[in-house]
């Protein structure tokens, strides 16, 4: 099944991030860390120009730690951008964000002469929680659906830092397939856009191949099911999701299954490394073609 999906407010979203990154002296673009590829745009490179970028792998407590440290160095490697692994939950993590800004933008943050940073990402990567702990305060809206943020703000970070709080709104790349249902495991794709069971059964079909140990672990299997069809239907048992007549309902033991991976109950874990994608260092690119196997189209 295709995975479509276009969240509100794209429409205008090219021409605002175009005119808002023109005032501002570093880009923070927010990436989910558990799939940097798939949680970026593209665009933004254009956009951005030669304007210095702070690439944020939020949710880095939900994802692979040597897998993380990985996509580190290959972000690293493009040129004027720093990779800067956070939960964005955590002001602790976050107020390396003004540090790194002051590095890439030395002139600035002086008295008379302001540093201007904004937020960009995809929905639901977390910029309204990111602007919310800078801030210190809840300023962007935080909602469990994505596009939520509309409201266009300014923020005083102190040390002469000034935070725009329009997150720049990107979107995803549905025609890529394999990242749509990369999202759509993570939480990042509305709800109604795809279908519960199938994006469980790839997400399934991807922690056999690579996470099975944490499987075996969570779900205490002796061995784990040779299919991603019977590795739901042995969950769905586990948590209880069953029909009269004690029937696994599949739908529902796939709902179960992605909240608890989502949540980062069964570990740690990361969709993407990048050595799947060979030009990562030069820029987010699509996935080289072996890695599709994952995907059930
Ligand atoms: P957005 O503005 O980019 O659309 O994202 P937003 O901040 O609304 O965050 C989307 C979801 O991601 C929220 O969860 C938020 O709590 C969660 N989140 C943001 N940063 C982190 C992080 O570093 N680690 C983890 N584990 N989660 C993070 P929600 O369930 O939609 O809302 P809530 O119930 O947490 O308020």
């Amino acid at each position: 099944m295709t995975i479509e999906w276009y969240p509100g407010h794209m429409g205008k979203a090219k021409q605002q991030i175009s005119e808002l990154i023109r005032d501002v002296n570093v880009v923070i673009e927010v990436l989910d860390a558990r799939l940097p590829s798939s949680s970026s745009n593209r665009l933004l490179q254009e956009l951005r120009r030669s304007k210095p970028c702070i690439k944020v792998l939020n949710k880095s407590d939900l994802a692979d730690p040597s897998v993380t440290k990985a996509w580190v160095r290959t972000l690293e490697k493009q040129s004027g951008v720093r990779a800067l692994p956070l939960s964005a939950k955590h002001y602790r993590e976050t107020s390396q964000i003004t540090k790194l800004c002051k590095l890439l933008a030395p002139n600035r943050g002086k008295p008379g002469n302001s540093l201007r940073i904004m937020v960009v990402g995809i929905p639901n990567v977390g910029k309204s929680t990111l602007i919310n702990t800078l801030a210190g305060k809840s300023m962007a809206k935080v909602g469990d659906r994505p596009a939520i943020t509309t409201c266009p703000q300014r923020i005083d970070l102190g040390n002469n830092i000034i935070l725009s709080d329009t997150p720049g709104l990107l979107w995803p790349d549905m025609k890529d397939q394999t990242a749509a249902y990369r999202l759509a495991s993570s939480g990042a794709i509305g709800e109604g856009a795809f279908d519960y069971t199938d994006v469980g059964l790839f997400a399934a079909l991807f922690m056999m191949q690579r996470y099975r140990e944490l499987l075996m672990t969570r779900y205490r299997f002796t061995e784990v099911p040779d299919n991603p069809t019977g590795l739901l239907e042995h969950i769905g048992r586990r948590l209880g999701c069953l029909v009269s007549g004690g029937q696994v309902d599949l739908n529902r033991a796939a709902e179960a299954f992605l909240r608890e991976l989502r949540a980062g109950k069964i570990g740690r874990i990361s969709f993407e490394e990048p050595t799947e994608f060979p030009d990562a260092a030069d820029t987010i690119a699509s996935p080289s073609s072996a890695l599709t196997s994952t995907n059930p189209q």
